[in-house]
């Protein structure tokens, strides 16, 4: 099972508290008072790019149809949680050592709906400071509310466990559940290499309450695929995906939109399995351009997409045609491009970015990330 490169740092003098809790019964509540004292706990989670996109939710953050993402290596947040009752302002939340009463709030309204799932007592949450940083630059457009919540969830995980001397293995299907709760595409982010979230016929404990790992389920290439992401635009996207989900209550092609989603599910996990890379390109770009479809058809209509996405995108086409690298797009809901390719094509595609596609992005710039596989 995969293993999360993040620590929990209880103080030293606990350490010692909780061994001798276990051999001297009679020190040990009034030791363990101390030791819930001053707790810290950091936890490092991955961003996603989905394939197969959630696109439209019902209920308490159920997806309307499955969808299956590559989890990234590069980009990723890293939070610390300390919990100490002389803290008693309420929450603390640092974005980047700042304040940031945005991502606060959204922390807060978690805590409030859903607070009483971790199992310590809810008080504990006014007794918090958070903070938390990505490895990418801010200002570069990239969605984190995957990285973010998901490494937010793991650190209040690991809090538990802290708080109930709990040392067993840390539950990643219980992780991703409680993830999806705070953001959909979280739930995806627990496992390395690629997850499916959303239940199918054809995976058999998939589920729409939380994700399974598909690392057993694809072959070898899927586990060498980069994702370069071109930066068309680093603004702050003018319709945030919450109102984009909202917008699909009612769209005129939500119902086939679920149904395409459902067969291209099925039809890529069988691309997956059999390393058919001309269908997973099929399906990776046309559900990229189905979602900004559908942002293009719902009501009120909008747009996230710029002219050198369009650019960018026809140079790919042109590009594969004439030299069969099979390199495809997909896009998030934002502007930038996302590049997918096998690492053996990895020189001829970076030849293309540095001669073609780079002089499209702001500044030149892009990331280069590749799937996490530990
Ligand atoms: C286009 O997970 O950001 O990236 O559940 O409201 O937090 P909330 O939405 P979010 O939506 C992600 C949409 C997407 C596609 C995807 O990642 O599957």
């Amino acid at each position: 099972m995969f293993e999360f490169s993040f620590s929990t740092h209880v103080c030293e003098k606990n350490y010692f508290a909780s061994e001798i809790s276990t051999k001297n019964a009679i020190f040990a509540p009034i030791l363990l008072t101390m030791k819930k004292q001053e707790i810290l706990v950091t936890a490092k989670s991955p961003s996603n790019i989905a394939v197969v996109k959630y696109w439209g939710k019902h209920g308490c953050q159920l997806p309307n149809n499955p969808s299956i993402s590559f989890t990234l290596s590069n980009c990723f947040t890293e939070t610390s949680v300390e919990y100490n009752p002389k803290f008693q302002c309420g929450m603390q939340f640092l974005f980047e050592g700042v304040e940031s009463p945005k991502f606060k709030e959204k922390i807060e309204k978690y805590i409030e709906k859903h607070g009483d799932l971790y199992r310590f007592d809810t008080e504990v949450f006014s007794h918090l400071k958070v903070e938390s940083r990505n490895s990418f630059p801010h200002s570069s457009g990239i969605a984190s509310s995957a990285s973010s919540m998901s490494a937010l969830v793991l650190c209040f995980l690991k809090l538990e466990k802290a708080l109930n001397d709990d040392a067993t293995p840390l539950d990643l299907r219980r992780a991703s559940m409680l993830a999806r709760l705070a953001s959909g595409s979280a739930s995806r982010s627990v496992y390395p290499v690629m997850a499916l979230w959303g239940e199918t016929p054809c995976v058999s404990d998939s589920s729409d309450e939380y994700a399974v790992p598909l690392e057993n389920m694809v072959a070898p290439v899927f586990k060498t695929y980069h994702d370069t992401i071109l930066i068309v635009s680093n603004k702050e996207k003018s319709v945030s995906s919450r109102v984009g989900h909202a917008l699909m209550e009612g769209h005129p092609l939500a119902e086939k939109r679920y149904l395409t989603a459902r067969c291209n599910t099925k039809r890529l996990l069988e691309a997956l399995r059999t390393a058919d890379l001309a269908t997973f390109i099929d399906i990776a770009e046309s559900e990229a351009v189905q979602l900004h479809e559908l942002m293009a058809t719902s009501n009120p209509p909008y747009k996230l997409m710029e002219p050198n996405t369009l650019k960018i995108i026809d140079e790919v086409h042109k590009f594969r045609e004439n030299t069969d690298v099979p390199v495809c797009f997909t896009l998030d809901a934002g502007p930038n491009v996302h590049l997918l390719f096998p690492d053996e094509f990895s020189e001829k595609v970076n030849v293309f970015i540095n001669d073609k596609l780079k002089s499209y992005c702001v500044d030149n710039q892009y990331i280069s990330d590749i799937v996490k596989v530990f």
